[in-house]
């Protein structure tokens, strides 16, 4: 990671701040002034600044339960943002690896890692995804088909990739997705001419919303759970 980030991930400093201190030759790394901003410190490198080591922190992965009526959004809006509930500093450099509806609840991950979290939004890495789905009417008989062949959405040029549906009840089903459309589940149960009117997101790859997590607490994730994202 580049030193002014570095800097002001470790730091009360802001990103300007940063800069304008390593500018200034108030930085060393392992015993060198280093004045440029792009720098890229060793993971173990001694950064002294003012002639006082900085604890350097690692990269932030923690995972919330989504209540319902918070948005995904760094600021509040209509609604509260998601991070109301995360107490924790500079929040700013967090955001929000899959974004999920003010109505839905459920599993969120959180991090300042952008390599990662492109892991798993990224089309190209086909991250599932599983949701617990209440519908409005009961589930048609051929929904497990249609799911499978892959759900054509209104204005979308390809059909949604294959989809796998688990049928729990009439009106309760969980659902696996690879994708990430914009309201796809919402979407997909509409294009079969049904309603959404609960979900929940339990899973993303191999990690599982952590059932001791009520709704609107949060923890980190463990050094596994974070690597279990390839
Ligand atoms: N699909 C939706 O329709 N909404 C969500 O919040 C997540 C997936």
């Amino acid at each position: 990671m580049r030193l002014d980030k570095t800097i002001c991930e470790s730091t009360t400093l802001t990103r300007s701040q940063a800069k304008k201190v390593i500018s200034q030759g108030r930085i060393t790394c392992d015993d060198k002034i280093i004045r440029s901003c792009a720098f890229k410190p060793r993971k173990d490198a001694v950064i002294v600044f003012d002639g006082k080591t900085i604890a350097i922190r690692g990269p932030r992965y923690m995972m919330l339960n989504k209540p319902e009526n918070f948005i995904c959004s760094n600021v509040d809006e209509q609604l509260p943002s998601l991070f109301n509930l995360v107490d924790v500093d500079k929040k700013e450099l967090l955001f929000i690896a899959g974004r999920l509806d003010a109505d839905t609840t459920g599993l969120t991950l959180i991090t300042d890692d952008g390599k990662w979290s492109h892991k798993i939004t990224s089309p190209r890495n086909k991250c599932i995804k599983r949701y617990r789905v209440g519908l409005d009417a009961p589930i048609c008989e051929d929904a497990v088909a249609l799911f499978k062949a892959g759900i054509q959405l209104k204005s979308e040029n390809q059909p949604c990739l294959p989809a796998e549906l688990n049928i729990l009840s009439s009106t309760e089903v969980i659902l696996s997705i690879s994708e990430g459309k914009y309201h796809q589940v919402k979407r997909m149960f509409g294009a079969i001419g049904n309603v959404v009117i609960e979900l929940h997101r339990e899973k993303i790859g191999d990690i599982e919303l952590d059932n001791t997590l009520a709704l609107g607490e949060w923890r980190y994730l463990t050094d596994k759970e974070v690597s279990s994202i390839k």
